[in-house]
């Protein structure tokens, strides 16, 4: 098949904010190769999935869209498919020797750069072409993302994960940490404001390990926090075994850096802490997160939970339960364990906690997390709150606007008279477990 003249192309996005960042780069590439993007993959020349491989429904969500996909492709619509991100770089030999698949080319989360000529080649030669090399060097700092919409921007900060917490495919698939220098950080957060962005969402695997000539996080954010016309800073994940006192008290002390921590616990017991390599302990858990809401005035605290993990035993599963309980996250991502290929768990521990039984601790500790985010939420009822407007409907409401507060919980206040992008003091009247509802006051 020859290079069409006008080249298209469908971009969907799958998996973690990362991988959002991710797509804004290759958008970029792209544009600058030639490349014109469009909205359907019936009217593109190329359909590009940038894919997770978390957990295993991730995996599961693309292979559906591929084989959907596949039949979507007509002889007036022979689009050449494409897929990047994570699954590319875990399951890169699935996706090579699987021929019912068709994908067309294969890029890896530090191969973007190369997509232009893996495209054409493939186009010229009619061959599957793929770049798979991770890289120890690659922060596409010279690439400047193409953010569509939308009132926060993503930055990357660094990018892969040294940690290798058993569990997770995150090191397998994206490499070595790397960070990238705080003036490439700084320049872009200065450009962003002048394009009308006043929140940015710092991002990395583990940001406490940021380190660039001779800058930590702390520095980093503290440079960031500078830069005029920033209003508010966010940044995830922190890993809670390398938590400096500092960042904390830089927290308290700056107003553009929001006082919301995503801290992610993963499990309450220490045998399976330590079976998870998270290299801290449940009490060490509690002093950190004592520490942060002495130093830092209400505080937001999100988690991430795994259950199921490996031999875990009920009395193991109920200080989990404890943890969030005696600790009142505001909210909480709880997944249950998915055994992933390449990683140390999956080698080395059978994936033994019956289906059945982690359905049954998912939904106990679902339902805690309503309860407990109910109550933090009720909480801040009477309150008048600074509020970032996101947009001016919601799905089922074409009168409420939704929004922010500082702490990221979502809040709906009448649209009349609200722009998407303002900030609105609004008095907190009502609270789900979910969302916050307010009137402008
Ligand atoms: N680097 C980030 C998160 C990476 S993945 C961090 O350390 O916080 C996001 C979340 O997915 C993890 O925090 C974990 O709770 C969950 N996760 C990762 N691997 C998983 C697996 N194999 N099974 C179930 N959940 C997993
Ligand atoms: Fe995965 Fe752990 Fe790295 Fe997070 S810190 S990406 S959970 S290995
Ligand atoms: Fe993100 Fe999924 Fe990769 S969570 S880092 S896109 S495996």
């Amino acid at each position: 098949m020859s290079i069409p003249k006008t080249k298209t192309a469908y971009l969907e996005t799958y998996g973690c904010q990362m991988n959002e960042y991710d797509s804004e780069l290759v958008k970029t590439i792209l544009t600058k190769a030639g490349y014109e993007f469009v909205l359907s993959p019936n009217t593109a020349d190329v359909v590009m999935l940038n894919t997770c491989s978390v957990r295993d429904n991730a995996n599961r969500k693309v292979y559906n869209r591929v084989h959907t996909l596949r039949q979507s492709r007509t002889t007036e619509a022979p689009f050449k498919v494409g897929i990047l991100g994570c699954m590319a770089t875990n399951i890169r030999k699935d996706l090579l020797e699987d021929r019912s698949l068709k994908i067309d080319f294969i890029a890896g989360p530090d191969s973007y750069k190369k997509l232009p000529d893996l495209i054409s080649t493939g186009f010229e030669s009619g061959e599957k072409t793929f770049n798979l090399t991770l890289s120890e060097f690659e922060t596409y700092s010279d690439v400047y993302p193409t953010r569509e919409g939308g009132v926060n921007a993503w930055i990357a900060i660094m990018r892969g994960c040294n940690n290798y917490c058993t569990f997770c495919v995150v090191p397998h698939t994206r490499g070595r940490e790397r960070s990238r220098e705080p003036e490439s950080v700084v320049d872009e957060v200065k450009r962003l404001v002048d394009e009308g962005f006043t929140q940015v969402t710092l991002l990395g695997q583990n940001v406490n390990s940021y380190h660039a000539n001779d800058t930590d996080f702390a520095g980093l954010l503290e440079k960031v926090s500078d830069v005029p016309g920033i209003k508010r800073i966010r940044y995830t994940s922190p890993h809670p075994k390398d938590f400096p006192r500092h960042l904390l008290q830089l927290m308290a002390d700056r107003d553009n850096i929001c006082n919301q921590i995503h801290m992610p616990l993963q499990a309450g017991n220490n045998r399976v802490l330590e079976m998870m390599n998270r290299t801290y302990t449940k009490e060490e858990f509690y002093d950190l997160v004592a520490e942060a809401r002495e130093t830092i005035p209400n505080l937001k605290m999100t988690t991430d939970i795994i259950v199921g993990f490996p031999t875990e035993t009920d009395a193991e599963f109920e200080e989990t339960f404890e943890v969030m309980e005696r600790v009142e996250f505001d909210s909480a991502y709880i997944f249950k364990y998915s055994e992933r290929k390449n990683t140390l768990a999956a080698r080395k521990f059978p994936d033994d906690v019956p289906e059945a039984m982690k359905t049954e601790r998912i939904v106990r500790l679902n339902d805690l997390q309503k309860i407990v985010s109910l109550k933090r939420n009720q909480a801040q009822i009477g309150e008048v709150q600074d509020i970032l407007i996101e947009s001016l409907s919601t799905k089922r409401d074409t009168n409420m606007a939704t929004g922010r507060n500082a702490g990221n919980v979502l809040v709906l206040v009448p649209n009349e008279g609200r722009r998407v992008g303002e900030y609105t003091n609004a008095t907190i009247t009502e609270a789900t477990p979910n969302v916050l509802r307010g009137i402008v006051s």
